[in-house]
């Protein structure tokens, strides 16, 4: 089963509750951007809002992080076991380390990565991670165009997973939407986040509809 994760940085925010309680059933879970400001050029919200989220809904947490310290928000923020923390590649100094201390919150390890980083930096710790995140924009915003040359990057994370027979989750992460998800899915891409895609039109429910129908 193909998975979609809304990505609430796109809902009303003060609707977030309503939004939640509206989309959950037919959803794996709700992504969460976490930006500072400073690992990219754009804020949204931090660990206290995150909680926030986690007291109301029993859905899986997916949260990305764009941050330059994610150990402090690590401290900070209680999520459940299960749920995925996602690590932007480039704001890791010690990656064994950070990767480490995700797996002891019992949470799922992720690593994403922008467009312009290669696949080949994140290999060294494939075995460690649960999920790949290949961002298909450069993280910072949503509602930006999905970049084409990404879906070989895809392509590749397939054959490489299915050549060394692993099975971690591949989710691919910006510019989703009802006219790229179906190739995708069938390419082997397992996890969507899909913000602007779903929030951006008349009627989220149905479009969050629509696209597991295209994806199952
Ligand atoms: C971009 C974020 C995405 C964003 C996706 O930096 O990581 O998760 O919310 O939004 P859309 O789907 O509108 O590109
Ligand atoms: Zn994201």
């Amino acid at each position: 089963m193909k998975k979609i994760y809304p990505s609430l940085i796109a809902a009303k925010l003060l609707e977030a509750k309503q939004e939640i309680e509206k989309l959950e059933q037919y959803c794996a879970g709700f992504h969460l951007d976490v930006m500072d400001n400073h690992f990219v050029p754009n804020l949204t919200f931090g660990a206290s809002f995150v909680n926030e989220v986690a007291r109301v809904t029993t859905k899986q947490l997916f949260v990305h992080l764009m941050i330059d310290n994610p150990f402090e928000f690590l401290d900070q923020v209680k999520l459940k076991k299960g749920d995925i923390l996602s690590i932007q590649y480039a704001s890791m100094q010690d990656i064994p380390h950070m990767l480490n201390a995700i797996k002891k919150k019992d949470l799922l390890v992720s690593i994403a990565i922008n467009p312009d980083i290669s696949l080949e930096k994140i290999y060294p710790y494939i075995k460690t991670l649960d999920q790949v995140v290949i961002m298909s924009v450069k993280a910072g915003f949503s509602g930006q165009s999905f970049i084409p040359e990404t879906i070989k990057k895809a392509r590749a994370l397939v054959a490489y997973r299915q050549e060394y027979n692993l099975t971690f989750d591949i989710c691919m992460d910006g510019g989703i939407n009802s006219n790229n998800i179906q190739e995708l899915a069938h390419l082997g891409v397992d996890s969507f986040v899909v913000g602007s895609g779903i929030f951006n039109t008349p009627d989220p429910l149905m479009e969050l509809h629509k696209l597991n129908t295209l994806i199952n």
